[in-house]
């Protein structure tokens, strides 16, 4: 386990307010596709974090797979996070880019987007994946392995043929409009560089974190 006890210096390309564009949104597509050049594996993966009925964090990594004026992934609705942001639906979403030294966090709430964007989406997705989306309950315990490819496989047999295989009603995407995106950058001797963007009625305003 060397890397507990390893000291990596961050670099020295800073990020400063005025290379930064006035919408954190554009300034995130910007820095997503610089991860996808890099190239960052999964670039589009990020930390979403809600919280449960308990008033506990939790957290998984999901896939981004869309940004419009929010950001967009799609998951089950009766999942554990389905049933936390049914409750609460205030998250946050970490993209780590270690790799370019960099890292930014998204806070802001989650909503279901409109049945026909889940559809059109979810036509997207490979065969293999939409029968897996009616094979799965997401979240919920089963006995084995084998339980589970008994469930895809009686799945496959429900849709066998080569029709098309329908959105299931609890599978679906959220868009998480955002309040706040802090975009950091690694520098050395952990002087970092955080810029955070605060939305405000009259739009974002945007100021600098000690790191
Ligand atoms: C790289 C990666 C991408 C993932 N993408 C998704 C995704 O887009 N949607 C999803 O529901 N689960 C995705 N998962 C699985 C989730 O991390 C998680 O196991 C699952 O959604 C159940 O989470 P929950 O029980 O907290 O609801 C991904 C996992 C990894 C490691």
């Amino acid at each position: 386990m060397d890397s507990l006890s390893r000291h990596e210096d961050y670099g020295s390309i800073p990020l400063h307010e005025s290379h930064m564009v006035a919408d954190p949104l554009a300034q995130f597509a910007e820095w997503l596709t610089e991860a996808e050049a890099f190239p960052i594996y999964e670039p589009n993966a990020f930390v979403l974090g809600t919280i449960d009925d308990d008033g506990r964090p939790t957290a998984r990594t999901v896939l981004l797979k869309g940004l419009d004026e929010g950001f967009l992934f799609a998951t089950n609705y009766l999942s554990r996070k389905g049933h936390a942001l049914d409750g609460d639906n205030h998250v946050t979403a970490v993209f780590g880019w270690y790799a370019m030294h960099r890292q930014v966090i998204i806070e802001g709430s989650a909503t279901k987007v409109s049945p026909e964007e889940s559809t059109d989406y979810f036509a997207s997705r490979p065969r293999g994946s939409q029968v897996a989306a009616w094979a799965s309950e997401q979240s919920k315990p089963i006995d084995s392995r084998d339980a589970l490819e008994q469930q895809f496989a009686d799945a496959e047999q429900r849709f066998a043929g080569d029709g098309e295989v329908p959105r299931p009603p609890h599978w679906g995407g959220y868009r998480i409009v955002p309040t706040r995106i802090e975009f950091w950058k690694g520098r050395s001797n952990r002087m970092h560089d955080r810029i955070v963007y605060l939305r405000t009625p009259d739009g974002w305003t945007v100021e600098r974190l000690q790191p």
